[in-house]
């Protein structure tokens, strides 16, 4: 298919989201004004239980899908500011990611764990927050991405934490496998529109197409590498189904003995375009740009 003008793209993106009336409205409105990033820090290992952040954060009592050790600044502040941020009391990442990070509260802690798309390293302090992981490995296959997630994870101290390089096939044919594997995939990164970065192309179904491409290949490989009663965790920075819903409807149907799995805490966030559970965060929400996540299982 040939590609259509933005106009066009964004509201042919809101079709096939579903979203009409009010909602596109909202949802086109901050895809042009690009207003809606925030930011979030997570503690890292180095911050003792009674540390206190040196910044003004907001109150996030009633978020319960917020993961462990995670705070959201208020308003005007920059928490990479502060002494405490190079000396690795903390590492700051978008709030979006860390919702996406929320299916692992239904995943009890594993003994092995790989982050197969890592850097800069956002997923990995995100699971040490919530697990100390014993046997982690953060692996990316950017020399120059892996360069940054190295240097996050010592500044930051994460204990029991290996950095590699495979890429997915060769992770299928190593033959280790895990307990736990996250694919914070590649993707079109519609969100970025919604921070106010230019992504050309992102909207068109040819970047979109590709990158469906590339996120089932890494999945085909990704399941490879999950121990029995493990979990897989898919999560992607776009709002296209091409990229979620109908990547994971696609592995679902292609590989058998694996299913998707119900996180209670996301329940307002569930998708309504799979039949199956998968979690979508749009900027209307009010937690930052948007993602997609979903969780899935392999069966004993
Ligand atoms: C969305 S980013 C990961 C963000 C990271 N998980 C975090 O939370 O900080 C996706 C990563 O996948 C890597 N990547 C690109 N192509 C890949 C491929 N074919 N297989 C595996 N990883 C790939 C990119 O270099 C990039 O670092």
């Amino acid at each position: 298919m040939s590609e259509i003008e933005p106009a066009k793209a964004e509201l042919r993106l809101c079709r096939r989201l579903g979203l009409s009336g009010e909602e596109a409205l909202q949802f086109l409105t901050a895809m042009r004004e690009g207003k809606s990033s925030r930011s979030a820090v997570v503690l890292s290992p180095l911050a003792p239980l009674d540390y206190r952040l040196p910044f003004a954060c907001v109150d996030t009592s009633g978020w319960g899908w917020l993961p462990p050790r995670v705070y959201v600044p208020a308003e005007g502040e920059r928490p990479t500011v502060y002494p405490d941020y190079r000396e690795g009391m903390y590492y700051s990442l978008d709030l979006s990611s860390c919702w996406e990070s929320a299916p692992l509260s239904v995943v009890p802690a594993p003994s092995c764990s790989l982050d197969l798309c890592a850097a800069p390293g956002g997923k990995t302090m995100l699971m040490a927050a919530r697990y100390l992981p014993q046997n982690h490995i953060a692996n990316e296959v950017n020399s120059s991405r892996r360069g940054i997630l190295r240097q996050n994870i010592q500044q930051c101290s994460l204990p029991n934490v290996e950095v590699t390089g495979l890429r997915p096939d060769q992770w299928a044919s190593d033959g280790r496998t895990f307990d736990l594997l996250l694919a914070d995939a590649p993707c079109s990164g519609q969100s970025l529109l919604c921070k106010g970065i230019k992504n050309p192309g992102c909207l068109g179904q040819q970047m979109v197409n590709g990158n469906a491409k590339r996120q089932k290949g890494i999945l085909l490989a990704a399941v490879q590498c999950v121990n029995p009663g493990g979990h897989l965790l898919y999560s992607t920075c776009t709002y296209d189904p091409d990229e979620n819903e109908k990547v994971m409807a696609y592995l679902l149907r292609r590989v058998p003995g694996w299913h998707a799995v119900e996180v209670p805490l996301l329940a307002d966030f569930r998708s309504g375009l799979a039949d199956f559970p998968c979690y979508r965060l749009l900027p209307a929400h009010g937690f930052g740009a948007g993602g997609f996540c979903c969780l899935l299982q392999k069966d004993y």
